[in-house]
């Protein structure tokens, strides 16, 4: 049986990637969960595989070197997909240095505790050893209005220090790659939404706050555009890309669906319209007026953009959801749970550690 390291599983993406593998494979894998648990990580988003023989959480810093190791040393790990990360530009403009820590570090640890585990004697590695980095398009930095795309040969050219030190664990894999023929691959892909995203990113604060009927914040003009990915397609392209894509190589994953942030909101308040039935309190207060523009974000890269090309030309990797269905999904599922919300909003899902684990 194969066994998975996943880092950050209890965070938005690796959450949703954790389903889609159980969805995918059932009983034919393990999988190991390694996540510190910050605000960003609930476990409420995995109590559906707890119960499971083949899942186990373990609770620990990626930078710790000694819980990494040991995880290593009492398991035969066979693939690392590598989720964690802190993830928010606004976090990151306020606070640099904890994404140095864990994205620079946090990798660093991650990669000497793989290659010690793996490597043999002649430099060589055991066939089926393999190492995947989340990555982000925003380490090759911000794109003109409606002109060009960032493909895997773009220049790395990030502006925030959460860019920038994703761009620096990027190196990081690149550099064990060359000097080690360390077994990996990096995906950059483009921003994704979908079930479980924390409400401080867009989708779901904009969600969040219209059902509340609080202001919807839009920072600067509206007009800068993100290409939005539906997470279940980016958790496929990770599998894909690890059983299908050629080992040492990077592959953009994105789907070519590009909003202004204007767009994203006004979408968001038209579904919420059309989703409601009349009836609901909720309905009254949601309407474009609560539309506010806010100062901009310091910094703010004006447009991403992926060119995909390359993971549908070598793996036939393409993106399932048009964003009309996924954000309709989205929005359902924030409908079927207010409690997962509220006890994001109040902090409350940080006590469901304690009580699920008895600490
Ligand atoms: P997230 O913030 O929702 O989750 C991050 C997870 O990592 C949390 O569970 C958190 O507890 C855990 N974590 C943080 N620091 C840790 C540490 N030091 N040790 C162990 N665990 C730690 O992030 P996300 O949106 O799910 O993103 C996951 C990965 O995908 C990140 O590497 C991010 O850069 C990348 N990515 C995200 C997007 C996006 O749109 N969200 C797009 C492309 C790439
Ligand atoms: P975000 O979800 O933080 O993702 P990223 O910055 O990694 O792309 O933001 C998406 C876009 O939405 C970005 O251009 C900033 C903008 N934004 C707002 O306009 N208002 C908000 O309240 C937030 C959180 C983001």
């Amino acid at each position: 049986m194969r066994t998975y390291l996943v880092t950050g599983g209890a965070g938005f993406i690796g959450s949703n990637y954790i389903h889609y593998m159980f969805k995918k494979y059932g009983d034919q894998i393990r999988i190991i969960n390694v996540d510190k648990l910050t605000y960003a990580g609930n476990l409420e988003n995995l109590a559906e595989v707890e119960g499971r023989d083949n899942y186990t959480f373990v609770r620990a810093d990626i930078c710790d070197k000694d819980a990494i190791a040991k995880i290593f040393a009492e398991n035969d790990i066979d693939r690392v997909v590598h989720f964690a990360a802190e993830s928010h530009v606004d976090r990151s403009i306020k606070n640099p240095e904890v994404f140095v820590q864990t994205n620079v570090l946090g990798t660093a640890v991650m990669l000497n505790c793989a290659r010690a585990a793996w490597e043999k004697e002649d430099g060589s590695y055991p066939e089926g050893k393999k190492f995947l980095h989340v990555s982000t398009d925003e380490v090759y930095g911000s794109l003109p209005e409606g002109e060009g795309y960032f493909y895997e040969t773009t220049p790395y050219s990030p502006h925030s220090p959460y860019s920038s030190s994703k761009a620096g664990s990027d190196m990081l894999v690149k550099a064990y790659m060359d000097t080690y023929h360390f077994p990996a691959n990096i995906t950059n892909c483009s921003n994704n939404y979908g079930p479980y995203q924390f409400p401080e990113k867009l989708i779901p604060l904009i969600i969040n706050n219209a059902l509340s009927g609080k202001k919807l914040p839009v920072y600067g003009d509206g007009k800068n555009v993100r290409d939005w990915l539906y997470v279940e397609d980016h958790a496929k392209a990770i599998d894909m890309v690890q059983e299908q894509g050629r080992l040492f190589e990077t592959y953009n994953v994105g789907g070519h669906n590009e909003k202004q942030n204007i767009e994203i909101v006004q979408i968001i308040i038209d579904t919420l319209l059309e989703m409601l039935p009349d009836e609901d309190p909720r309905k009254a207060h949601i309407s474009r007026d609560l539309i506010t523009y806010v100062e901009d974000r310091k910094g703010h890269d004006r447009r991403y953009a992926i060119a995909p090309d390359k993971i549908k030309a070598e793996i036939g990797w393409e993106p399932e959801t048009m964003f009309k269905d996924g954000i309709k999904k989205t929005i359902r599922w924030y409908f079927e749970h207010e409690d997962w919300m509220k006890n994001v909003t109040s902090g409350d899902y940080q006590k469901y550690y304690e009580t699920m684990y008895n600490v």
